[in-house]
């Protein structure tokens, strides 16, 4: 049986990861690793947590000691790396944090790696997730390709583009066999509702103000959470090691679009009159080194893979809203911080 440790497994897209993993590889033994920072919700995975080919592993990427330990009592084949701080905005206000988890942190895991499998790498595989964000802003045209040269311009983005360039070094330096993934924005369930759209889903049902940054101008390509876990799927078996491969969902939305599409989506789903939660809209200052516009290019990994996203923005808008209805409890326990108490009553 394979040992594969899927990290950040708690979080948004982790979540999907790991269900994928766990319900479609009973041949293999998933070890998720998580903090539980404020991002972590073992409620996301809550229907496979007593899977028998599935453990939960609590603690911290940046612990190289426990890291160490870890990969010496396992010896794990496969990673796959998710855990990192993934929010633009709390990077602007604690940048360190984002140096910890997501540089420090990746080093650690690519330093265990390295040692546990001892410079044998015959069947093993480390697969970086990243971010398009690493590639700076994009002017009115143009997509990001693979070959695009790196241009982060916020503490998140800089952080994790140190990881990439680290996980490369360790690929060109020592042989490790690596992929990297460099995904547009993901939607979809689970999303923890400081980002945009589970932000804006939360307040249209509660009716507080929509906040959009500067002119809503900013462009971003959207891709459905569970058709990146696809895609990652993709990568981990078929992708070739020591490459790098763009993921995103051919549909850039300006985000004053993208929150009107929402509103009127969520009048239909809740019963109001058409126009109703457009008037919530309110625009506030600017966050301070804002990029314009990201797109992707996902030729590679469409023409190699033959990965594509399976639904439309509308319709995979549909599915989360759905599905946010239908879980205002997991809303309501993440938005007063209960969530946070689950790992107790679950592990204790
Ligand atoms: N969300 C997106 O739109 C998007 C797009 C492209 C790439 N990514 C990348 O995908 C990955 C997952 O993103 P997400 O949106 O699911 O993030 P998230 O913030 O929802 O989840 C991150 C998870 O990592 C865990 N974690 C944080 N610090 C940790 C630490 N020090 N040790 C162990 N675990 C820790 C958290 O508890 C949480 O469960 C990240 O690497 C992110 O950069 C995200």
């Amino acid at each position: 049986m394979k040992k594969i440790l899927i990290t950040g497994g708690a979080g948004f897209i982790g979540s999907h990861v790991v269900r994928l993993f766990v319900n479609k590889y009973p041949n293999y033994h998933i070890f998720n690793l998580d903090a539980l920072t404020y991002a972590g919700n073992l409620e996301n995975i809550a229907d496979i947590q007593n899977a028998t080919n599935y453990t939960f592993i609590k603690g911290d990427i940046v612990d190289a000691d426990f890291i160490n330990d870890l990969f010496d009592k396992h010896q794990f084949d496969g990673v796959l790396h998710l855990a990192a701080e993934s929010h633009v905005d709390r990077s602007i206000a604690d940048p360190l944090a984002f140096v910890k988890t997501n540089v420090i942190g990746t080093m650690n895991l690519l330093n265990a790696a390295k040692k546990c499998w001892k410079d044998n790498f015959d069947g093993k595989r480390f697969y970086h997730i990243s971010t398009d964000e690493v590639y700076g802003t994009l002017g009115e045209t143009g997509l990001f390709t693979e070959t695009t040269a790196y241009d982060p311009n916020s503490p998140y983005s800089a952080s994790k583009a140190s990881s990439d360039h680290f996980v490369r070094a360790y690929g060109e330096t020592y042989g490790l066999p690596y992929v990297i993934t460099n995904c547009s924005n993901n939607y979809g369930p689970n999303h923890f509702p400081e980002k945009l759209i589970p932000l804006f889903i939360n307040n249209i049902i509660q009716k507080k103000p929509l906040p959009v940054y500067g002119d809503g101008k900013y462009t971003r390509d959207w891709l459905f959470v569970e058709d990146h876990a696809v895609a990652i799927d993709l990568v981990f078996h078929k992708g070739k090691n020591h490459e790098t491969y763009n993921i995103g969902g051919f549909n850039e939305w300006q985000n004053i679009n993208l929150v009107k599409l929402l509103c009127q989506q969520m009048d239909k789903k809740l019963g109001r009159s058409e126009g109703e939660s457009e008037q919530l809209i309110t625009y506030v200052k600017d966050r301070p080194g804002h990029d314009l516009r990201y797109a992707i290019d996902a030729t590679k990994i469409n023409t190699e893979l033959g990965w594509k996203p399976s639904v439309t923005f509308e319709q995979g808008l549909e599915k989360t809203i759905d599905w946010y209805l239908a879980n205002e409890e997991w809303l309501k326990n993440v938005t007063s911080g209960e969530y946070q108490n689950y790992y107790q009553k679950q592990y204790s």
